[in-house]
């Protein structure tokens, strides 16, 4: 009986890596019902005791030989298969990894700054239509300052257009809510501008609102201070200029202290040393009422920037179409910059 046990394990030794459908067969063949090893163990029972001890001991290296070929057979394939023409020791591809594009990092940045102090992000449609781009916020039909805003209308009515601000959102979250109100609101937004290292047809802003009982102008410098100063760091120079939007009143717009080292900065600060950042005001009255909001019972403050205009501040970039060109000697400049 060992030698035959012996045939067997020479047998399966020499068999080839088994595909499914030979493991089927495989199993039948030596495991099944009335397959070898049963036949094996019925043989075995019939020994003479004095034999039973060899032939128990061949007989379950048997049979762990067809579990473990059984079991391996898939990994033999892939082995067998590639064995011949990979080399484990070359060094593997090095496959470069993307990163955050550096306007993504300045949103993420600033919106970091104002959800510590409670706001939450709100965001809207980049295609809008009339009544919350323009006309909730006080701009009527034929308002001056629309022309401020160079628009890419998209019907023919003029009712439906590209947002050319994310103040559009704000008019959105007040008809749906109810104060108090905080919110942050990143977006792209889209004006009919040439295009050129200062100006570029569509970029990207951050609008800001907050509303409750007793909001006051204080409130916003205070609030404006602490975003500038988590921003550019506790030494930021800030100033408050009158200035008009017509959806706040009084509006202003805020500057920070560049200061005049270099030529760049005489030229970008047009001598001044001093760099408008962001514009703001009191929520005007009458874009309260326009979204139901009683201005006896509650006033806000709005805000708006231009996230371009910063990132190009912050890593002193000159050109705003790199940007948009996805080229990547630029992008991946910012890897590792935090
Ligand atoms: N929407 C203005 C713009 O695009 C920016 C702005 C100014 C937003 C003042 C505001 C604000 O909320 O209060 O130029």
């Amino acid at each position: 009986m060992i030698e035959k046990i012996d045939k067997y394990i020479h047998e399966i030794n020499n068999l080839n890596p088994l595909t499914e459908e030979d493991k089927i067969q495989f199993h039948q063949t030596y495991l099944g019902k009335s397959g070898i090893v049963t036949q094996l163990f019925t043989e075995f029972k019939t020994l003479p005791n004095n034999k039973k001890k060899d032939a128990g001991k061949s007989l379950n290296v048997l049979k762990k030989l067809i579990l473990s070929k059984q079991n391996s057979t898939n990994q033999n394939k892939f082995i067998s298969e590639k064995k011949t023409n990979i080399d484990f020791t070359l060094p593997s591809n090095f496959e470069s990894v993307g990163s955050e594009h550096p306007l993504s990092k300045v949103q993420n940045k600033i919106v970091n700054i104002f959800e510590r102090v409670g706001f939450v992000t709100s965001e809207g449609p980049e295609i809008e239509d009339d009544w919350h781009n323009f006309s909730a916020l006080n701009m009527l039909k034929d308002h001056p300052a629309r022309d401020m805003q160079d628009t890419f209308f998209i019907t023919s009515d003029l009712d439906t257009l590209l947002r050319t601000h994310t103040s559009s959102v704000q008019t959105r979250y007040m008809e749906e809510n109810t104060p108090p109100i905080r919110i942050i609101s990143p977006g792209r937004v889209y004006r009919k501008e040439a295009i050129s290292a200062r100006a570029h047809c569509l970029f990207h802003q951050i609008e800001g609102l907050y509303i409750d009982k007793n909001v006051t102008f204080a409130d916003l410098k205070k609030m404006i201070n602490y975003f500038l100063e988590s921003l550019f760091g506790k030494k930021v120079k800030t100033r408050f200029r009158p200035s008009f939007f017509p959806f706040t009143e009084p509006s202003a717009e805020v500057d920070i202290y560049w200061g005049l080292k270099t030529e760049t900065d005489y030229r970008i600060t047009k001598g001044t040393g001093w760099l408008e950042i962001m514009g703001c005001g009191m929520i005007d009255p009458n874009v309260l009422k326009n979204v139901k909001i009683d201005p006896n019972e509650f006033s806000g403050f709005a805000f708006g920037l231009g996230i371009e205009r910063i990132t190009m501040l912050l890593y002193q970039i000159d050109d705003l179409r790199l940007f948009f060109e996805n080229d990547i000697r630029f992008l991946k400049q910012f890897k590792s910059l935090s």
